[in-house]
């Protein structure tokens, strides 16, 4: 079994960008710290981070029938698309989880709506980098009850 794990727009920064508000990690120390946490369950990860809304969809579409389920941080398009959530309904039944590195509660106004969460079965907010290990975990444990 494989998870996707999507990243959207300015991840490809982490490390570097607002360390203060996203740590030093990197999105390569990210996609190992995912790789360990699936391989825990005996699952594999597809990694992907695009700052293109389309190929984000692309994506999503293609995951279907591929991947066991999805982990999302869409960064900035949490707040503004309606087309991820619209394409992760679409592929509905895969279990979603939406991570947040930053308690975007704790942020300014506009990041504390994610459209995108409508269509998550769980969201991770605040938990840093671990917050993928935990959606991971998460994804692992409701596909135990399905298979
Ligand atoms: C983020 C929070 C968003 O508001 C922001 O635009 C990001 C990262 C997070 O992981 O904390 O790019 O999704």
């Amino acid at each position: 079994r494989s998870l996707l794990v999507l990243n959207g727009p300015n991840l490809n920064l982490l490390g570097t960008r607002k360390p203060e508000t996203y740590g030093r990690t990197t999105l390569a120390d990210v996609e190992a710290l995912a790789r360990e946490a699936a391989a825990a369950h005996e699952m594999d990860v597809a990694f992907l981070q695009s700052n293109h809304e389309g190929e984000l969809l692309d994506a999503i579409h293609a995951a279907r029938g591929v991947h066991a389920g999805i982990v999302i941080n869409p960064g900035a398009y949490s707040h503004t698309s309606i087309a991820l959530p619209d394409a992760l309904e679409a592929v509905q039944p895969l279990p979603v989880v939406e991570v947040h590195i930053s308690n975007v509660h704790r942020r300014e106004a506009f990041r504390h709506h994610s459209y995108v969460s409508a269509q998550a079965d769980a969201v991770i907010i605040g938990a840093g980098v671990h917050g993928y290990a935990l959606a991971v975990e998460h994804l692992a444990h409701l596909l135990a009850d399905v298979s």
